[in-house]
């Protein structure tokens, strides 16, 4: 008996043993350690990095990413760039009090930069920049009297620069471009040494670094006031189409990207505005001459023109980044569009004439067919078919009852298919560069036609060269599109991503409900899958939806919007994946989000 006792009390002496080692070691392992392991626990997902932080460590200091001291063992350097880090920055960073080196850049933490980072007093370089964080930029930051690189770009943080960190006097580089801050540029200390590449895409700043005059005038600006602030909104239809305008000197090799996050028209209104603008029948009464594709316009050019002169305001169906749509109704009963396009610079018709006649060429089921075009002394007319169904953007946004799953699907898929069919079968191969719900015109059957494609390139300005219109709404552009400029098949194929989830949320991709909380609808997907809600992001309204094909169709839209363009698949891969994974629909499984 009493041996049998013993032997069971051998195991359960040994568990105890155990534990109290482990808990002496986890106690043992150093302040810097346990600040390390609560900013890990506040982190919700990521590559696997982090596993091999092991809490039985003395100390962080052989951990990945960490650098320590040899000799005190505090923690000088965190370095964990490009591991798909989501998470909130937990405040306990603010306890390494010896860091001089944090680099968190180009993962997918979203919440505010802890203002404890205000403690690490001996911070010499702070990297943040590709994230998603969002709030204020803390003032606290002004305390790191010893920073030199602080770059915080390519985030949604808002509000203004605090004055604060003109304290910085060690400051080399500073960096706050590509996020929503508003106000002026604090002018004094180092504030004075920085240049514009320094704020770019920013939507409402200003100050003389950026030549943007300040209303107020506090900020001290100067002449020149191409202040997005003074955007007007003249018809207040749309409403979150704001613009980016990228322009730079290929002199002076700086980029001037300006973000005009502003009511449609702001940037266009003011040069094409109604009060300055001609009409279309001066355009095509002075020697206006149209060039027709393949044929495809059964009038002599007299006929078109004669119908151009009398259309005018009535006859409106639309105005985007390029000029206005007309609807061009022939006497013979069809029906096109007729986009207007002032003239922006010389030198320009030779180039333009080149790239028309490609788009001209292409025809496809799933893209808006080009029929021709008018070449006027002061306008660009471009012919296009008119889709009765008009635009997926007003198709979502005014009349959503219409489009249940099964629609909201089929809208996916010609789209994708349009953009696969320019990507991977065009030659020369054409990346879109605008697309947005607004370019997905939709047939009488709700059928998907992707329209606008290649304008943005053809309207780029020519004679410097690295000048750039990018004409795409804030919220679909991928971000290294934004900080470049340049487009590429996948910046394409993360708008395409941006696409999928507004037609699946039936919200724009920079909704109020998300710039309240900081984020686009990328961000809040990002903030759903870390809390594995994805599914959340699917609108209420839509019928039918079927829960397969919509995990599915998520999984491709997280792939398009991966931050890293590497990581998207190609628009081949995408249509593959929708006609296999999501369009195989099984019948059993309806989730129906209006009943229970
Ligand atoms: N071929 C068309 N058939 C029917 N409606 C059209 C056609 N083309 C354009 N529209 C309508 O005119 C509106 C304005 O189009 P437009 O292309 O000028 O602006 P946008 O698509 O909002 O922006 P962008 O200039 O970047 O393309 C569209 O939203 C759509 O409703
Ligand atoms: C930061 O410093 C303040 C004041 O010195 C202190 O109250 C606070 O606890 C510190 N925070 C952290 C995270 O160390
Ligand atoms: C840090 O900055 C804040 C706000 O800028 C200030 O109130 C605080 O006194 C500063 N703390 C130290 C220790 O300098
Ligand atoms: C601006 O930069 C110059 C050298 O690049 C430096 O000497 C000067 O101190 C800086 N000004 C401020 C206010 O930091
Ligand atoms: C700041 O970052 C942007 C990209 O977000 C880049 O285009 C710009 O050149 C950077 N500016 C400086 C001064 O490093
Ligand atoms: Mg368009």
């Amino acid at each position: 008996m009493g041996i049998c006792l013993m032997k069971r009390q051998w195991p359960w002496l040994l568990h105890v043993l155990v534990f109290f080692i482990l808990i002496n070691r986890i106690r043992a392992i150093s302040p810097d350690g346990e600040a390390l392991l609560s900013f890990r626990i506040a982190i919700v997902s990521s590559d696997g990095f982090l596993s091999q932080w092991r809490p039985e460590d003395p100390d962080p200091c052989k951990w990945k990413g960490v650098t320590c001291d040899s000799k005190t063992k505090r923690v000088t350097t965190l370095s964990l760039t490009n591991h798909k880090l989501s998470g909130p920055i937990s405040p306990d960073i603010g306890k390494l009090e010896h860091l001089r080196l944090l680099m968190l850049h180009n993962n997918n933490f979203y919440g505010a930069i802890p203002s404890e980072l205000g403690n690490c007093t001996e911070l010499q370089g702070i990297y943040l920049q590709g994230n998603y964080l969002s709030g204020l930029i803390p003032s606290e930051l002004g305390n790191l009297t010893s920073l030199q690189n602080l770059d915080i770009s390519s985030n949604s943080l808002s509000g203004s620069i605090p004055p604060s960190l003109g304290k910085l006097d060690k400051l080399v580089t500073f960096n706050v471009s590509n996020n929503f801050l508003v106000g002026p540029i604090p002018s004094q200390g180092v504030f004075s040494n920085y240049t514009l590449s320094s704020f770019v895409g920013n939507r409402d700043l200003c100050g003389k670094q950026i030549n943007v005059a300040c209303k107020d005038d506090s900020g001290g600006a100067t002449t020149n006031s191409q202040s997005p602030t003074s955007a007007q909104n003249p018809a207040g239809k749309k409403k979150y189409s704001g613009r980016l305008l990228i322009s730079a000197s290929a002199t002076v090799g700086a980029l001037l990207l300006v973000a005009l996050m502003c009511f449609w028209g702001c940037f266009l209104y003011k040069k094409f505005g109604k009060n300055e603008g001609r009409t279309l029948a001066m355009d095509v009464s002075g020697g206006a001459s149209i060039v027709m594709f393949h044929g495809d316009l059964p009038y002599t050019s007299k006929d078109i023109i004669k119908k151009l002169e009398t259309l005018n305001e009535e006859h409106v169906i639309g105005t985007g980044g390029f000029g206005t749509v007309y609807k061009l109704a022939m006497d013979d009963g069809n029906v096109f569009a007729l986009k207007r396009i002032v003239k922006m610079n010389e030198g320009f018709d030779r180039f333009f004439e080149r790239e028309l006649e490609i788009l001209g060429s292409i025809k496809h089921r799933y893209l808006v067919n080009l029929r021709g075009y008018c070449n006027s002394p002061t306008s660009k007319l471009l012919i296009y078919d008119f889709l009765a169904g008009g635009s997926l953007d007003e198709a979502l946004h005014e009349r959503s009852e219409q489009l249940d799953w099964e629609a909201r699907l089929n809208i996916i898929m010609g789209a994708a298919k349009g953009l696969a069919y320019l990507h991977h079968d065009c030659s020369p191969r054409i990346i879109h560069r605008d697309i947005k719900s607004s370019n997905i015109l939709l047939d009488s059957n709700l059928e998907a036609r992707v329209s606008d494609f290649g304008l943005a390139k053809l309207l780029e300005d020519e004679e410097s060269h690295i000048t750039t219109i990018v004409a795409g709404t804030f919220g679909y552009l991928a971000p290294e599109y934004m900080a470049s400029g340049r487009a590429t098949e996948k910046t394409d194929v993360y708008s395409f991503g941006v696409l999928v989830l507004e037609v699946l949320s039936g919200k724009r991709p920079t909704d109020a409900s998300f710039i309240e909380k900081g984020l686009n609808i990328v961000g809040w997907l990002n903030f759903l899958i870390t809390e594995n809600r994805q599914r959340e992001i699917v609108d209420p309204n839509c019928e039918g939806v079927q829960v397969e094909s919509l995990d599915a169709l998520l999984s491709v839209a997280i792939q398009c919007v991966s931050s890293s363009p590497e990581d998207r698949p190609t628009m081949h891969r995408v249509v593959q994946l929708l006609e296999s994974e999501v369009m195989t629909p099984c019948p059993s499984d309806f989730y129906d989000s209006n009943s229970d």
